[in-house]
């Protein structure tokens, strides 16, 4: 009783302190929950931004493609996250024909690149492309010149026994990176083909990390040979003067449109779509550079980083993304790599 009193009056004093408080920001206020998988700069720096321009706080977490695909399944009879931002296309995909995600269509989308708007049709309008990224492999220049093995330029390089526990790739459960690994190696050599080429390689992995991009920096400090990311995971420890040549491998590669979700009944809506229509903007996409994240921005008017690997120089499979986003394509392709490549003996 007197604690409730005292906390009443302590009301009333505020509220005739409050003409003499610092005026709050003009802007709106609230709370978003934020589900993000790119490189925790970037997150964080996105998530400053947003926080300064809106005044809306935001929690943050991040986690890998795979793991918050499975996650706001998990969470989906009673959803914690309001939007999902960032990582491949395909588990967004996923999520969107589960009936996990919102449709939504932004007033931004007229100043989007093709690619991210046909992402967000193929969705029925429940996820939109933010970037694109092309996938491909870095090696250690040392490592390599210390193991006499000459220049890698092909996927079919990295079989080279000589490379025994040399490679490095995330699992493609976890990881939106590997799953796109995967996919393009079924469109880019048939299933059967690319089935035995991943149980050759398995014999030169080191170790199926969680996150896609971890392999960049275990290849940056020389603790494997060879990593398997997206290309422009490896330039940001270029451009930190790592020693590593990053490589788009000469069958040709797959890409990846990273995307944006918002979470099926999202306990804040207005501010996820708040997020959702300025994390589609110039202002917001540049922050990336600044970040080291050298991805390919979605918005026509937003500047490529000059870092960017360029794409026209990169030889791209048709990559189907409305098959490998699809439910029972992603399943199955995980299952079977679960059966017969994970666990194979060495
Ligand atoms: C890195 C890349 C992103 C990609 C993400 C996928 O952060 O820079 O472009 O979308 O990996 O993460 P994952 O851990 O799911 O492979």
């Amino acid at each position: 009783m007197i604690a409730k009193t005292l906390l009443r009056l302590a009301g009333l004093a505020l509220a005739a302190a409050a003409p003499f408080a610092a005026p709050a920001p003009a802007q709106a206020q609230g709370n978003l929950v934020l589900y993000c998988t790119p490189q925790e700069e970037w997150c964080r720096a996105m998530v400053n931004a947003f926080e300064k321009k809106t005044g809306i706080k935001v929690a943050m977490t991040r986690k890998s493609s795979g793991e918050l695909y499975a996650q706001i399944k998990a969470e989906s009879a009673n959803p914690k996250g309001d939007i999902w931002w960032g990582g491949t296309g395909d588990p967004h995909l996923q999520a969107a024909e589960e009936g996990l995600a919102e449709e939504y269509t932004s007033p931004m989308n007229k100043d989007l690149q093709p690619w991210a708007v046909k992402q967000w049709e193929q969705s029925k309008k429940r996820t939109v492309g933010v970037y694109a990224g092309a996938l491909g492999f870095g090696y250690n220049n040392k490592q390599l010149a210390d193991k006499k093995i000459a220049e890698l330029k092909c996927w079919a390089d990295l079989l080279n026994p000589k490379l025994k526990d040399e490679v490095q790739v995330a699992d493609p459960n976890s990881s939106g990176t590997s799953y796109t690994m995967l996919a393009t190696m079924v469109q880019l050599m048939g299933e059967d083909k690319g089935f035995d080429y991943l149980k050759k390689l398995h014999k030169n992995v080191n170790q199926y990390t969680k996150s896609g991009a971890a392999p960049a920096k275990a290849t940056s400090m020389g603790e494997t040979a060879v990593g398997i990311t997206f290309l422009h995971d490896m330039v940001t420890f270029i451009v930190q003067k790592a020693p590593i040549t990053a490589v788009a491998p000469c069958e040709g590669t797959g890409y990846e449109i990273g995307s944006m979700t918002i979470i099926k009944g999202a306990k804040n809506p207005k501010e996820a779509k708040l997020w959702y229509d300025w994390a589609l903007t110039p202002e917001a996409q540049e922050l990336g550079a600044g970040a080291q994240a050298y991805q390919v921005p979605s918005n026509k008017n937003a500047k490529t980083p000059k870092e960017a690997p360029d794409f026209k120089k990169i030889k791209f499979i048709d990559y189907d993304f409305a098959k490998y986003g699809s439910s029972a394509e992603r399943k199955r392709l995980l299952a079977k790599w679960d059966a017969e490549v994970k666990n194979l003996p060495k």
